[in-house]
């Protein structure tokens, strides 16, 4: 069991499984949003005999599946990286006892930061191969959000050298070596076939006029606020302000929580707020799973007492019951791999202690990758503004019902990069 559900392994997880267990070649598992890549990449990593290490681009997607960031564990500055910046580090031993690197979230990692990885273990492992000579395995759907090309310099940087901003575009693919792709097909997040394929053909943007009335059908143009609905927005701006204004809106006492912070932990990958200020009623998401189970990271719930100590909130269980649950503070840890008697372990270099909650009236799309949620409210402002958003968006939802759209969507909200869809059917043949 992960994160509270019974978990039912397909032919195509087993075959991951035994690719990724007995063979040395480079692995892309993909598959549409919801097929259990996060949950697979969590079961192996519990269960394999190779030696491996857990990466992902973005602190919360690390944190997701109990890893560490790609800058943190390279010592990458955040800042364009040249060849020459990247030289042997003075721990480059535990480099060497790397049998794999997964990486979750992959289309959100850069083309350059491929190559850099690529140089890094080279240099570091002092093998001039396909990095190093390491594994590489790869997993994430390249139709939901793309890499951040942060200004106009790396802009500049990435359209003179590469074909495109994805990892599959980086110079080391471009010798001999190759990755071999995996897709898992079964969708577990939805069960409704008419959902799945409306989410199917906005993914890859095949959406036919018929289909996108029926998803239309969600447009709500008066949306009665109720509990237990999250707002998902492409801008921040919106975001907050729908959190501001719903708490404003509460008549009770505000209480400031302060997290305790020690050792080394970066803010931008505090998981909570530091100073949590919070309502009774306020609408709250959960930003970890339970070790007792009784909530998971993005269960949707509303604050019903204020304590010291304790936190209760009152969450809708999916027969539609409620119940309250008395929320401690949790413990989050960074934690940083490095080499013990030719074994690599993990050393904790930094805790973060919150009650796990956050003002969830409305998160943005972008947080929300990667997370479930029973009834959302999709707000696109004024329009999606980047590849992937409103599948990522849409599809964070259980059910079609579930959705109500505050703006309809148009053709113009539904765009994919043909790049993407080029590399799947190259890939496929
Ligand atoms: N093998 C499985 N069997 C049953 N449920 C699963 C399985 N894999 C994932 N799930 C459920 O489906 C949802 C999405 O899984 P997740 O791993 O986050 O998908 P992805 O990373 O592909 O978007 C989660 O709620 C998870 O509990
Ligand atoms: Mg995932």
């Amino acid at each position: 069991m992960i994160g509270g559900s019974p978990l039912t392994l397909s032919d195509e997880h087993r075959y991951a499984l035994d690719r990724m267990e007995h063979s040395s070649e480079h692995l892309f598992i993909t598959g549409r949003a919801g097929t259990g890549k996060s949950t697979l990449l969590q079961l192996f990593a519990k269960t394999t005999k190779k030696k491996l290490v857990v990466l992902a681009p973005t602190g919360i997607a690390a944190l997701n599946v109990n890893g560490q960031t790609i800058h943190s564990f390279f010592g990458f500055p955040p800042k364009l990286l040249m060849k020459h910046d990247i030289g042997r580090r003075k721990n480059y031993r535990m480099f060497l006892n790397i049998d794999i690197i997964i990486i979750d979230e992959i289309s959100m990692v850069r083309v350059d930061m491929m190559d850099n990885i690529d140089w890094f273990l080279r240099v570091n492992r002092g093998k001039n191969i396909p990095f190093g000579g390491v594994q590489m395995i790869f997993f994430g759907d390249l139709f939901q959000l793309p890499p951040v090309i942060g200004n106009k310099v790396e802009g500049q940087y990435l359209m003179e050298n590469y074909e495109s901003p994805y990892f599959f575009s980086a110079h080391v693919w471009q010798e001999e070596t190759d990755f071999e792709m995996i897709e898992l097909s079964n969708v577990y997040r939805q069960d409704e076939r008419h959902f799945i394929n409306i989410l199917d053909n906005i993914r890859t943007n095949d959406i036919d006029e018929y289909t996108l009335m029926d998803l239309n059908e969600r447009y709500v143009e008066e949306i009665e606020e109720s509990e237990f609905v999250i707002t998902l927005s492409s801008r921040n701006s919106i975001v907050n302000e729908i959190n501001r204004r719903h708490i404003s809106q509460l008549n009770n006492e505000e209480f400031t929580y302060l997290a305790k912070v020690t050792g080394n932990f970066p803010p931008t990958a505090f998981p909570a707020e530091l100073a949590l200020k919070l309502k009774i009623g306020s609408q709250v998401m959960f930003v970890k799973n339970d070790p007792e189970k009784q909530f998971v990271n993005g269960t949707i719930g509303k604050v019903v007492d204020l304590a010291h100590e304790e936190i209760h909130v009152e969450i809708l269980n999916r027969d539609g019951s409620s119940a309250t649950i008395k929320v401690p503070k949790l413990l989050w840890e960074i934690q940083k791999y490095k080499n013990k008697e030719e074994k690599i372990s993990t050393e904790i270099i930094g805790t973060f202690e919150q009650f796990p909650l956050r003002l969830a009236w409305a998160i943005t799309i972008h947080k929300s990758q990667g997370k479930t949620f029973d009834n959302v409210i999709i707000d696109v402002g004024t329009g999606s503004f980047e590849y992937g958003q409103t599948y990522v968006a849409l599809s964070r939802c259980r059910s079609l019902e579930g959705i109500q759209l505050k703006r309809q969507i148009r053709p113009r909200d539904i765009f994919v990069d043909e790049k993407i869809v080029d590399f799947y059917q190259q890939k496929m043949r």
